[in-house]
């Protein structure tokens, strides 16, 4: 499956838009909603600095939305099924108009959804000038099928993430073998095409309400620069 505009096939998840309350799958989560952890979201404000508004166009419960507003960012949040946080009812792949000028989510994965994403969302930020982040699992960067799609259209960054768990609606005790191993990266796309890809390492444990109080502590007693 090609990650790039193109007409669409039969059965793909860009043409048919869900209903809150979908599966993909018997052990896959309702909604495809794995949420993720602050710490991952606040590795990925460390390397990236964004001007301008940001859309999180699947925003659960506002994990990352959360995360982005703190850091100062105004945020649009939509998602399509209502968690009680931002817009619901609203199907990203079923949108025609930008919300916002970048694009920053964790994005349902099963049955092509993440691919049916990132179609939508570059063919968004291509318009508005904008950056989209993702958080990918980062075996899906290796695909035969997306072999392509990446070498034509490489992120301009990924950031690797040493440790991150999105568990089922967020729950441990609802992790599957597959959620406890997998492994992830922020895939990031400038609205200009890149024509190489930058790799960095970040660490999760460093963002950790621990760690930051610890080194907010270090800081005022002024062991930190
Ligand atoms: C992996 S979860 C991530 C939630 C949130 N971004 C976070 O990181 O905490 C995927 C989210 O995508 C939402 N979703 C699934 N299909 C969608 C669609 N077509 N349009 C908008 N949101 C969708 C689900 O309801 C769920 O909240």
């Amino acid at each position: 499956m090609s990650l790039l505009p193109e007409p669409l096939g039969q059965g793909q998840a860009q043409t048919s838009p869900r209903r809150a309350g979908f599966r993909v799958g018997p052990f896959r989560a309702e909604n495809e909603y794995y949420p993720t952890p602050a710490p991952a979201t606040r590795a990925l404000l460390a390397h990236l600095t964004l001007e301008g508004a940001i859309w999180e166009p699947a925003c659960g419960e506002g994990w990352i939305a959360k995360e982005l507003a703190r850091a100062g960012y105004d945020v649009v949040a939509t998602d399509i099924a209502d968690y009680g946080y931002g817009t619901p009812c609203v199907d990203f792949l079923d949108q025609h108009l930008p919300r916002a000028k970048h694009i920053v989510t964790n994005p349902p994965y099963g049955d092509g959804l993440a691919d049916a994403f990132i179609r939508k969302g570059l063919s968004f930020t291509e318009r508005t000038g904008g950056t989209m982040a993702y958080l990918l699992n980062l075996a899906s960067l290796c695909h035969p099928d997306r072999h392509g799609s990446f070498v034509r259209r490489p992120p301009s960054l990924v950031i690797l993430l040493d440790e991150c768990h999105c568990f089922p609606n967020g729950k441990p005790q609802q992790a599957t073998r597959w959620s406890r191993t997998h492994k992830y990266c922020w895939a990031v796309w400038d609205a200009t095409p890149a024509t190489t890809t930058e790799l960095r390492w970040a660490s999760t444990a460093e963002f950790t309400d621990v760690a930051i109080a610890k080194r907010n502590a270090q800081l005022k007693k002024g062991n930190l620069r």
